[in-house]
């Protein structure tokens, strides 16, 4: 009978069969994936892997933070964190149509690593957090080509590495049961889905800094009260949204014309349909006055309850 111990033990051996004395690089996101493919390699070759997180800007309030103290700090993983807020601004400047702003995520997402990846020497694996849903949606064989995994973003054709995917037997709720069992903390194993365009498609239209900024306040009281009500493991994927527009609202003896900041929290299976949860009103009234009272230039707060479909989970 098959057991999670079981199948740690197996990889970490046959992940230092193949490795032998060689160097490997994985590409963190701070996503569940990634972070498991890191612990359980580390676990298995020391210092022999290396990881590069590119940090875009884009990421929750404190998750980039979270990622170095944790896989960094606790689990001892050796990160090169790239700080490159600037360079995916710069290219971000005045862009507002979705999918040229998912485009040049992806596309400086790669560049980025491929900076970083072509600075260090003597790399021969490289290993992905591709799962058995991923393998069996891509539906080629994935160890002869290097997924364009929209998470990763795809990497150069010129680069020659041997691919590691030790999760691609695996499906999601097994992920998490794995890194469990390697003594992740639960706020990183219970990470809900967080796409690799980040808050870049949260902020509607073009991306400023100032929007960023209400995206992660607003983002960071919202994931506060979910879990403080115990409804985190029911709602499938909640995150706020600035659509941009503003509006009249008052406040003492002013009138205000501020933002109005959506909430979408979606219940679902898969995330191919999904339903808008049904959050109980007391804890929607409490999330909205703290999104007003606490966040700058905000006077409104609205609940999306569109299901997928027609709409999407995101809103862009
Ligand atoms: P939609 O908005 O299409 O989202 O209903 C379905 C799921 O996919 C995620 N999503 C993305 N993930 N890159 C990603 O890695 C993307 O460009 C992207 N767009 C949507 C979304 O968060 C939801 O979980």
């Amino acid at each position: 009978n098959w057991s999670m111990e079981d199948f740690i033990d197996m990889q970490i051996a046959k992940i230092r069969e193949q490795v032998g004395d060689r160097k490997v690089l994985l590409g963190l996101s701070g996503g569940v994936d990634s972070s498991v493919v890191g612990v359980l390699l580390h676990k298995a070759i020391g210092d022999q892997l290396t990881s590069i997180f590119v940090d875009h800007g884009l990421l929750r309030k404190g998750e980039a933070e979270q990622v170095m103290e944790s896989l960094g700090g606790k689990f001892g993983l050796n990160i090169i964190k790239v700080d490159a807020k600037e360079r995916f601004m710069d290219k971000l400047a005045g862009v507002s149509d979705p999918e040229k702003k998912r485009k040049i995520i992806g596309n400086e997402f790669i560049r980025v690593f491929d900076d970083e990846a072509t600075k260090l020497k003597g790399i021969d694996f490289l290993a992905q957090g591709t799962l058995y849903t991923d393998v069996i949606e891509s539906g080629t064989d994935t160890a002869q080509t290097i997924k364009s995994h929209h998470n990763v973003g795809g990497l150069p054709e010129d680069m020659q590495f041997e691919l590691i995917e030790p999760l691609n037997t695996l499906f999601k709720d097994e992920v998490r049961e794995l890194g469990e069992k390697l003594g992740m903390p639960h706020e990183l194993v219970w990470r809900q889905p967080f796409p690799g365009p980040g808050l870049g498609i949260r902020v509607i239209g073009e991306i400023t800094e100032e929007k960023l900024q209400i995206v992660r306040d607003s983002d960071l009281i919202l994931r506060e009260e979910i879990a403080k009500h115990g409804l985190d493991k029911e709602i499938w994927q909640y995150f706020t949204v600035l659509p941009g527009i503003r509006s009249v609202g008052v406040m003492g003896d002013g009138r205000t014309y501020d933002y109005t900041v959506g909430i979408r929290a979606v219940t679902s299976i898969d995330g191919m349909t999904a339903d808008f949860a049904k959050i109980p009103w007391d804890v929607l009234q409490e999330i909205s006055v703290r999104i007003v009272n606490e966040v700058a230039h905000v006077n409104r707060v609205v609940y999306d309850i569109t299901s997928k479909p027609p709409a999407t989970i995101e809103w862009e």
